[in-house]
């Protein structure tokens, strides 16, 4: 009988680490294949050094919410600080110890926000270059011009590591994706709408929008900074936007406050996107109004 028990406990043990070895195993392979060595040719653009660019620069970095997980001085902060899961520094983009900054070529900035690839071709986790890589040449050059310009913040973080509960993610095939693999590398670039109130520049515009509201505008379930699900509503005339004005959508970017009198959280991140002009706020509104009525997302629309 004892016997018996103790080779049931043998099998259980086994079972477990061959299980382990598994996991090890497949994650490994997945991890090298889709999230390392990722080498990508960059397309050069022009990055002028005037300081007219770096004031354009510096509006598209806070219109495109940056700061929300570099920081508001750009000096890095975590995507994921959990170690059993992942733990995922947001780069210190300044050129003070421990930034990209300090050693990044124009090449670099390129592959990285327009491909998801970091300096060291390691494909991005969460850093939403799938949307940044739409941003026209004229944006992306001024972006990189104002990067190059910031002042120096001394703050190293960590390498980004994985914990067992990632592996076992990526071996169901549910972990968070490379950004890169998202990416259409070779895709033809369009050429981007004049700026202005129109319905063109206003989706050009609401590209930033989609990271958490999804590509149709309709919403979703993100995951915020303090790892939480939340949804992002619905900005389609099918949500509580239909019965907004102009006025009251400016209000609520503006201040975080919407019309029925709800303080929005951070996850929405309308400090940085209320900074946007007049003009371009408005373009969205044009464009938000022209969509389709839909209901409210449910799926995820972060990763
Ligand atoms: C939702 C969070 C988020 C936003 C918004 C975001 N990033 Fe990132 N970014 C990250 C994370 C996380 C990484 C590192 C990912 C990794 O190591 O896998 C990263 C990596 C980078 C890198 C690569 C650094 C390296 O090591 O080579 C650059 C450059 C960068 N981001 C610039 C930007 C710029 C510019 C913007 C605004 C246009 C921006 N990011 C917006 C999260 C974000
Ligand atoms: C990083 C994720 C994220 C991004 C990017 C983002 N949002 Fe949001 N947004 C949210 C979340 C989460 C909420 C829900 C907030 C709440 O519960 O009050 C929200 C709510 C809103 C609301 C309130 C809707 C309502 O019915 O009350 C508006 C309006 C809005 N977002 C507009 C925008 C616009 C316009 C952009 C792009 C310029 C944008 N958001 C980009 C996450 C995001």
């Amino acid at each position: 009988m004892r016997k018996g028990l103790k080779r049931v406990g043998i099998g259980i043990v086994a079972i477990l680490i061959l299980g382990i070895v598994l996991v090890w195993i497949v994650s490994s392979i997945r991890w090298n294949r889709d999230y390392e060595h990722l080498a990508i040719a960059t397309e050069p653009i022009p990055v002028p050094t005037d300081e007219a660019t770096i004031v354009l620069g510096k509006h598209i970095a806070a219109t495109r919410y940056c700061g929300s997980c570099h920081g508001s001085d750009l000096a890095g902060g975590y995507l994921m600080n959990q170690p059993i899961l992942a733990v995922i520094p947001a780069p210190n983009l300044t050129s003070g110890i421990g930034g990209v900054g300090r050693t990044n070529t124009d090449e670099d900035w390129i592959r990285a926000i327009r491909h998801g690839v970091g300096y060291d071709d390691r494909g991005l986790i969460g850093m939403p270059a799938r949307i940044w890589n739409q941003l026209s040449d004229t944006d992306l050059g001024a972006l990189i011009a104002y990067l190059k310009s910031i002042p120096p913040i001394d703050n190293a973080l960590p390498q980004r590591r994985i914990g067992p509960l990632f592996r076992l993610l990526l071996t169901l095939g549910k972990a968070p994706v490379s950004e890169a693999t998202l990416i259409d590398h070779d895709a033809e670039r369009l050429s981007p709408p004049e700026p202005g109130i129109t319905l063109d520049y206003g989706e050009y515009l609401a590209l930033g929008c989609t990271a958490c509201h999804g590509v149709n505008l309709n919403g979703g379930t993100i995951r915020d900074l303090d790892g939480a699900l939340v949804t992002a509503l619905n900005l389609t005339p099918g949500g509580e936007l239909a019965g907004w004005s102009e006025t009251e959508f400016l209000t609520t970017l503006r201040t975080g406050i919407t019309p029925s009198g709800r303080v929005m959280p951070l996850a929405m991140p309308w400090v940085y996107v209320g900074q946007m002009t007049d003009d371009e706020l408005s373009a969205i509104w044009l464009y938000l109004q022209s969509l389709p009525p839909l209901e409210q997302g449910t799926e995820r629309t972060d990763m």
